[in-house]
């Protein structure tokens, strides 16, 4: 059991499968199957860590362009995932939620996501968000255009428009900000992944290529988290 304070919240961009699939002379589809595996990993690690929200990178928006067999691999793994996960999840007191437009899945894809967020719906211990056709930049501007409506509308005031009025709107508006961002596979950026969320996060990049992630990389970025300062702007107290 770590000792220490522990990130509530932890965002993962989950890289590096066509790499580990190429390693191996795979085609890219195995990667993104060893990677399942890998979300299973992370989920019993931020169980055990005491973590209390983990929000993966699963599908970009910009994902869409990639060629067909692999969107269509990737969105098979995630019906398999939740058909195989979901009670396991239901028992170990995960909810799941899926954030991004969910319009562009499948109906197959879009009944699995619901039924996983459904189902899972009355647990507390671990809150895993699973971000799928999701860019940052697309909620930013959903945001923006929901608050505009309200205030075409009338039942919002222009002036009443601040960063909380556009924080509420995000798909990310019940939880916390996260405090650690880890990337897998050493790139070193964002990916139009949670912009406005990640302001504060601290940021940890592994040379680890997804598939290969396990409870200790967990461990090794939580270890490396309580080593930060987080001075959030200001000085710190002396
Ligand atoms: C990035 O690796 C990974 C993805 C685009 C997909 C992530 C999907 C999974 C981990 C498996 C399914 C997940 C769930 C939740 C069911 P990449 O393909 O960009 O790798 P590369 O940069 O080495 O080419």
């Amino acid at each position: 059991m770590l000792s220490g304070p522990i990130p509530r919240h932890v965002a993962i961009i989950m890289d590096g499968n066509g790499r580990w699939a190429s390693e191996r002379r795979l085609p890219r589809p195995f990667g993104h199957r060893a990677g399942m595996k890998a979300v299973r990993e992370a989920v019993e690690g931020a169980i055990d860590a005491g973590v209390e929200v983990l929000t993966l990178f699963a599908f970009s928006e910009e994902n869409w362009s990639r060629p067909a067999p692999e969107i269509s691999a990737l969105m098979d793994l995630l019906e398999e995932f939740i058909a195989k996960e979901v009670a396991e999840l239901k028992e170990q007191g995960v909810r799941v939620h899926v954030l991004g437009d969910r319009s562009r899945l499948t109906a197959g894809g879009r009944a699995a996501v619901e039924r996983v967020e459904h189902e899972t719906a009355g647990n507390q211990k671990l809150s895993l968000n699973l971000c799928i056709s999701y860019s940052s930049r697309a909620e930013i501007a959903r945001a923006a255009r929901l608050l505009a409506e309200e205030v075409l509308k009338g039942t919002k005031k222009l002036e009443d428009i601040d960063e909380e009025a556009i924080r509420a709107k995000l798909y990310t508006a019940s939880w916390s900000d996260p405090d650690l961002l880890i990337r897998t596979s050493g790139e070193q950026r964002l990916s139009n992944f949670l912009l406005w969320q990640l302001a504060y996060a601290e940021l940890y990049i592994t040379p680890v290529l997804w598939p290969d992630f396990n409870r200790r990389t967990l461990v090794d970025a939580i270890l490396d988290y309580q080593r930060r300062d987080r001075r959030f702007g200001k000085v710190t107290a002396s």
